[in-house]
Order: C-alpha cells, then structure tokens, then sequence
C-alpha cells in the first residue's frame, strides 16, 4: 500500500509523522505502528473505537448510512438473489460463482456434512439440560482432534479441507446438540438434499416419519444465514483472528469465535431479546412499554433494549429490515401473523425511534432484534438462536481468517496497556505481615 499522506503528532517535546493509507472506500487509517519506538507511548483505546486492526478486502459497513457489503455486493441483493451457499463461495474467494462453480462447491459441502460416530459419543458427557452453545464450544474445538490431517495452518489445501469441513458440519453439530437436548436420536444428514432443507431435517426429522420440508421456511432460513455470515471486525472475528495469529488451528479459533459470539453483547443478543419481548409481554404486553422503555433509558436498572444499539451502525442496520421482511413471510406462512411479540417489538421500535434517548444516542434496531421471533416461528428453540448465528458466521470466520493467515503484514496479536497498579516493592514475610 502507498501512503495517501502523513500525520504529524507532537508529544513531550517530540513530534513524529506517521503515513496515512486510504481504503477502497471508508476511513483512511494511520499507520501508528512507530509509535511506541518513535515516542515510547503507546495508543489507548479500550474497545477499539477506533482502531483498524488489520487491513480486509472482505466485507465493508458503512454505519452511518446503514450499508452492509459482502465483497462489495449489497446484503439485500444477495439476500435476495443468492443463496448461503452462494454466498459461501463469495465470501472465501472474493466472487460470485458461476454454475460451475456453485455445483462443484455444493456437491463438495455436501459430502463434508457427516461426522465421526466418535464425535457423537462426545455428547454423552452433557447433561442433556446444557445450554447448546456450551456444547457448541466444546464439539466444533474437538473437530480438531478428529483431523491431524489438515492442521497445517500454512498448506493451502489444509486450509481449503478444513473450511469444507467446517460449513458442511456446523448444521449437523447444531442439530446434534438440539437433539441431544430434546432426549431425540440424531438425524443423519442427507446427501439428496440442499443446505438449509438438510438442515431443518436434522433438527425437525424423527426416524418415525418422513420429514415434510417446507420451501417457504427453508428459504426464510436460508436468508437469515446470509444475512450472518460476516460482520466485518466484530468482536467473535477479531477473537477467530487473533486465536488465529498465534499459528492454532482453524477448528480451535472457529470454536473460540463460538465462545465469543455467546455473550448477550454479541451474538447472544438474540436470545436475550426475544426474552425480554416474552418478559414484557406476560407482565402485560403493549400496555408495559412505557414502562420497560423507561427502565432500558435508566443506567441504574441494568435493563438495556436487547437487539438495538451498534458499535458501527449510527443508522438502521440493514439485516434488520430484512429480518422484519423475512418475519413477515414465516409468520403468515406458519399462521401467526397475529403474534403478539410482532406487535410488541413493533410498538418498542416505534417508541425508541421517537425517543430522544434513543435518537441522540443513535440507537436503532440491530439483527438481532426481529431475528428471535423468526426463529421462534420457524419452530427453533431460544437457547437454539445463537447456534444459529455461529452455524452462519462460521463462513465469515473461516474467510477473515484465511485472509489473516496469508496477509504479509499480519504477525501475533499481542495488545500492550496501561498499567495502573502498584509501582514495584518488597515482599513482607508472613510473619512481620499484619
Ligand atoms: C451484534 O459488532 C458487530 O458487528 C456485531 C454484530 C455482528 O453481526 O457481528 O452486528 C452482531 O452483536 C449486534 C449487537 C447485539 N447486541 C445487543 O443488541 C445488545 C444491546 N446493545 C448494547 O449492548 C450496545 O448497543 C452494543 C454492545 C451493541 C454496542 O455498544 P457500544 O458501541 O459499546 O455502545 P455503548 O454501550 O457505549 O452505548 C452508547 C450509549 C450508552 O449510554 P451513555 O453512556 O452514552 O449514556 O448508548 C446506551 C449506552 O448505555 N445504549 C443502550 C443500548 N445500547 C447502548 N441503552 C439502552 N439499550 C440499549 N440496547
């Protein structure tokens, strides 16, 4: 990269320059790599507001206008003209596939979608009552037990196998864990069958019947994984990147990205909105709005509208208006358009829209606000929705970091601070201690 220009900065008595590079679009970055040699300080800012920490050519947002691109294609293009697997393809090899392409990586994904009968007996040591992301975590990081045949971080074709292995496995996982939930035997996947409609057979199937897939919901869930796939630097892709940095292998910082997404911050979001929607509607529904919207405005209550607010988005995130699209379609498809939870988060949105809280601190919707209740209606569980998130993000994990791993100017993560505790001094023994 060339720098665009330069930035000065003056401090005890030095003043350093630092080049200044520009991206396709979006922020220019200052290169404040020389800073610590050049004035022995280092930069301080925790939860990177504002810190680049890598370059990417994978997904770009614009949060104040509210813009999502995935190798620079719209998110409500491709949700709308693509399919996930379609997308797969877009986001590992930076274009859309031809038809080609798209059978032989559908035909590829497919035959990746079984796992070893040993990984399933791994389930036995859960309790059946577990939450499934725990389980998630401790499965997919067992993947690499499975697999000291791609392990090789540095061997493109390791790297290739592995991504395989990790989309096509995800769902089976996912409907693994549900099923080991549910006390129900586990349903092998089935090679006839696409992506999304294997996957609703999984977790809906039962050996005692033929499963009846439905397209309408298949395509709902089809559209709710690409509008997951990737983020740009989140907090679970920079935990899969910086997992990544150290040289682990792709199936441990996959599972530390699952671990990551889990919190209610992030990915849990989801699970933890629906809750809140199910909370305010058995203590009285649209008539405790108010009342709720005051609390989440009050810092001392501890109470936050889950599914609104961004780090990025200062503007409607787009995956939310066409979660709200796609909840419509479910609900009418299932007969539940008259869900009161629907309402309910309507009649929240709308509130928090008019509210100066809410306006001057430019919250709004996020994914996670509507995805809860399409879940729902799709027939998946609250405690389900995050495995959801991390069966989808999977891909943009996989693709940020085989990005990281062959970017010449990435080298181990390894943040720095500032210390604040004591300044060094002596051990008293135990017995002159008080
Ligand atoms: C995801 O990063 C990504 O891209 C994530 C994601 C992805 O695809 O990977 O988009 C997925 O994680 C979406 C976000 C899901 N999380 C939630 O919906 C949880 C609720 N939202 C908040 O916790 C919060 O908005 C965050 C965590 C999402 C963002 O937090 P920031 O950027 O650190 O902002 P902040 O917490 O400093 O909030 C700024 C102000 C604060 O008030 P003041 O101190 O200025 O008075 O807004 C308030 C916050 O208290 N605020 C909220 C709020 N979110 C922020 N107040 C009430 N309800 C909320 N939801």
């Amino acid at each position: 990269m060339d720098p665009k220009g330069k930035a000065t900065l003056s401090y005890a008595g030095k003043t350093a320059e630092f080049p200044v590079y520009g991206g396709t679009i979006g922020p220019d970055v200052i290169d404040i790599r020389k800073l610590y040699g050049g004035t022995g300080a280092f930069t301080y800012d925790p939860g990177f507001l504002s810190t680049a920490s890598c370059s990417s050519k994978i997904t770009y947002i614009d949060g104040d206008e509210g813009v999502l691109l995935y190798r620079g294609y719209p998110i409500e293009q491709l949700a709308t003209n693509c399919d996930f697997l379609e997308v797969c393809y877009l986001l590992l090899n930076g274009e859309l596939p031809n038809k080609d392409q798209k059978d032989k990586f559908d035909y590829t994904v497919t035959r990746h979608t079984m796992v070893h009968e040993q990984l399933a007996r791994l389930f036995q040591g859960f309790r059946r009552d577990s939450h499934p992301m725990a389980v998630m975590v401790g499965v997919v990081g067992a993947l690499s037990a499975f697999y000291h045949d791609s392990l090789d971080i540095t061997n493109p074709e390791h790297r290739e196998i592995s991504a395989y292995r990790l989309i096509a496995k995800l769902p089976t996982i996912v409907a693994m864990a549900y099923k080991y939930n549910m006390g129900q035997p586990f349903i092998y996947p089935k090679n006839a069958l696409g992506y999304t409609p294997n996957f609703m057979r999984m977790m809906f199937g039962v050996p005692a019947e033929d499963y009846k897939q439905n397209d309408v919901l298949n395509r709902a869930l089809d559209r709710i994984l690409i509008l997951h796939a990737d983020h740009e630097q989140n907090a679970s892709t920079s935990t899969v990147r910086l997992a990544g940095s150290s040289g682990a292998n792709p199936f441990a910082c996959i599972a530390s990205g699952i671990a990551c997404l889990w919190g209610p911050a992030h990915g849990g979001a989801n699970e933890a909105a629906l809750q809140m929607l199910i909370d305010i509607e058995k203590e009285g529904g649209l008539a405790k709005v108010g009342e709720f919207i005051k609390k989440a405005k009050d810092k001392n209550s501890g109470v936050k509208l889950m599914g609104f607010g961004h780090r990025v988005y200062k503007n409607y995130d787009p995956r939310a208006k066409l979660m709200q699209e796609t909840t419509r379609e479910v609900l009418a498809e299932v007969g539940a358009e008259n869900d009161p939870l629907l309402k309910l988060a309507m009649a929240l949105e709308k509130i928090a829209l008019e509210d100066d809280y809410f306006v001057s601190r430019k919250l709004y919707p996020n994914v996670d606000f509507y995805s809860g209740i399409v879940q729902r209606a799709l027939g998946i569980p609250t405690s389900m929705f995050t495995c959801i998130f991390s069966m989808a993000r999977t891909v943009g994990w996989i693709a940020q970091w085989n990005e990281m791993i062959s970017d010449p100017e990435q080298k181990i993560g390894r943040p720095r601070q500032l210390y604040t505790g004591a300044a060094k001094r002596d051990v008293t023994p135990m017995a002159k201690r008080k």
